[in-house]
């Protein structure tokens, strides 16, 4: 049986490989909607963005909502030097068939969550965390609905990459990751450590290109644009592929290893703000509310993204 999952978003080209690698996927998860939440850009552009990604995918049967369009208690931080101005620079898809859905992305979750059966829908988060930890704070019983958050974001050993101590994600809404790893619902977080080892490279791109359909024309085309930045940054072979890792783990989680550790979200230190301290060594007997990812197969996790991409329309 798939399984049921929401899927929280900016995309973001690596949001948009991830929507398409879980929109090919069917038989794996079964996508209920996907909801933006304000980040890489704008909420309104990450909407559109989105509605772009599920029309070039042909799976139009997806609802797309918008949820949140600023953090909980920060200015909204951006990353268009990372993303481009449209946030999905790369490729020029077509305005979208597709309408936004009228209901507001919490409402959408808090509903869906209110139907389902306890453990029933797993939230893969792949953007700052504000939608889910709002649905948290207005609902907290709903958290027993929830069989597991999947999330990219934080870091340990790769520490950060929007300031030296955090991850974008986290750091865009701290109070979110907050309130999401204090929630008790099962963690399984992709962080900077493991999504810096599925770099893309010349043999990868070129296998991704010769797909032939439109979707494979589009992510190439998006993963051109978006690694000139990393390569520029981390003088690496190839750019990493971060919010992918969060799908897969759901398609084939042995492409990954991890350890069952705790991890608290700093929102106190301006230095330091959204940092993930993770008891990765596990010196201290704090709860172990994280199932921490550490390392992943590349070779596993591109030949899965390849074939899942070559099915689409
Ligand atoms: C994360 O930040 C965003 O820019 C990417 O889409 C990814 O979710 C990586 O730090
Ligand atoms: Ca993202």
């Amino acid at each position: 049986m798939p399984r049921k999952i929401i899927i929280d978003t900016d995309p973001g080209q690596d949001d948009a490989v991830a929507i398409l690698l879980a929109l090919a996927s069917p038989e794996n998860v079964d996508v209920l909607g996907i909801v933006a939440v304000a980040g890489n850009v704008g909420l309104k552009q990450n909407a559109m963005n989105a509605l772009k990604v599920v029309e070039l995918s042909g799976r139009t049967d997806v609802p797309v909502f918008a949820g949140c369009d600023r953090p909980l208690k920060r200015q909204l931080v951006t990353a268009e030097h990372v993303h481009g101005v449209t946030g999905l620079d790369g490729p020029d898809l077509p305005d979208p068939g597709i309408m936004l859905q009228d209901q507001h992305g919490v409402d959408f979750i808090i509903d869906t969550l209110e139907r389902a059966a306890p453990g029933e829908i797993t939230l893969c988060a792949l953007g700052p965390l504000t939608n889910i930890a709002t649905v948290f704070s207005r609902a907290p019983h709903l958290t027993a609905r929830v069989e597991e958050i999947v999330l990219m974001g934080g870091a340990y050993f790769e520490v950060g990459n929007i300031t030296p101590a955090a991850e974008f994600n986290f750091y865009v809404d701290p109070h979110a990751a907050e309130i999401v790893f204090r929630s008790g619902v099962p963690i399984t977080q992709m962080p900077l450590d493991v999504t810096h080892q599925v770099l893309t490279n010349h043999e990868r791109l070129g296998r991704i290109s010769a797909i032939g359909n439109s979707s494979g024309m589009a992510v190439s085309q998006m993963l051109g644009f978006s690694e000139r930045f990393d390569l520029e940054k981390y003088q690496w072979e190839g750019a990493p592929l971060h919010d992918p890792c969060v799908i897969a783990w759901m398609i084939e989680p042995g492409i990954f290893s991890g350890r069952q550790i705790n991890v608290e979200i700093e929102t106190q230190s301006e230095l330091t703000m959204g940092m993930s301290v993770a008891d990765y060594w596990r010196v201290t007997d704090r709860p172990r509310n994280v199932n921490y990812i550490r390392n992943a197969n590349s070779d596993q996790f591109y030949n899965l993204l390849i074939e899942r991409l070559t099915r689409l329309a």
